[in-house]
């Protein structure tokens, strides 16, 4: 006699799956997880323990559709396809969606005095020339003049000696020179100034321009989708390093300009909205004074 089998319910082949140990919707986080082996790095154990744990729970918490999920594979896909040795479209992608912001807060975390962090972005270049102090970065003498000087000095306000200053600015067009290899002479806008025993630095830029995130890839469909424009509000670059002390990448951002509440990476802190005044001394036409306070790194 044939034995016919009623069709078993969902429950009841979620239940059998359960039991096997094989995946279901209900334990897809304990089933991946699961799999890790023992000996393995326990960070990274952790690391995508918890990527995998945010990661399903997101699927499940806006019901993600398989059309929705082929659209990021493409995207994502996209994304690597656009990366060069001169460009980086998934460190653009961190810093659109505020990402590398967070990180960045997380671990720079400062005294209240100490300068803030801010995103370090794709375009400081390593080996800048080491100039003297006073010396022009600006070489090809477009944009509007700015003696830029302050100090470098510690949390008790006492100058820091040694200490080195790499800053990069776009140009009056709003273009790092690496953007435009043989338009703009190498090293445009950018130098090292190392202090002396009083801390002090001084350096001749240009007052620099707001200008676009690279947009023309993933990540600039991917703002205008968003209905967000990919300008940054007008800045000067610095990473200020010296012996003992945490390293500070940071930018000073130029007071007034119109992109300052909307940066498309998020990198605007009140504190690093400088001062940018007229002066008439000749060919330069605006000052900004700005002193970095650097914290010292935990003994
Ligand atoms: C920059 O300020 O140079 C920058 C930062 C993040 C993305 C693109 C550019
Ligand atoms: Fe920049």
């Amino acid at each position: 006699m044939q034995v016919v089998r009623a069709s078993p319910t969902r429950e009841q082949n979620q239940g059998d799956n359960e039991m096997a140990g094989y995946f279901t919707e209900e334990n897809s986080i304990e089933a991946v997880n699961g799999r890790m082996g023992k000996d393995i790095n326990p960070r990274l154990a952790e690391v995508m323990a918890c990527l995998i744990k945010h990661l399903h729970a997101f699927a499940q918490d806006i019901q993600l559709t398989q059309d929705e999920w082929n659209y990021g594979i493409e995207f994502l896909t996209r994304t690597g396809q656009m990366c060069s040795s001169e460009r980086q479209e998934f460190i653009l992608l961190s810093d659109a969606l505020g990402f590398s912001m967070l990180v960045d807060a997380i671990n720079n975390r400062r005294p209240a005095r100490a300068t803030e962090n801010t995103v370090f972005g794709p375009f400081h270049v390593k080996g800048a020339p080491v100039r003297q102090m006073g010396d022009s970065i600006n070489l090809d003498g477009k944009g509007e003049s700015c003696l830029y000087e302050g100090r470098v000095i510690d949390l008790d306000g006492k100058p820091i000696e040694g200490a080195r200053i790499d800053v990069w600015s776009d140009s009056a067009e709003g273009f790092y020179d690496v953007q435009q290899p043989g338009v703009q002479p190498r090293w445009n806008n950018r130098g090292i100034f190392v202090t002396r025993s009083d801390g002090a630095y001084r350096f001749a830029g240009i007052k620099p321009v707001s200008y676009p995130i690279p947009d023309d890839g993933p990540v600039g469909q991917m703002l205008g989708h968003l209905g967000r424009h990919p300008y940054r509000p007008a800045h000067m670059h610095y990473l200020v390093t010296a012996e003992g002390y945490q390293k500070l990448v940071t930018h000073i951002f130029v007071a007034g300009d119109a992109y300052l509440e909307s940066d498309a990476v998020f990198g605007v802190k009140s504190s690093l909205i400088g001062v940018f005044e007229r002066v008439v001394n000749g060919a330069t036409l605006w000052r900004s004074p700005f002193d970095f306070v650097l914290a010292r790194t935990a003994r």
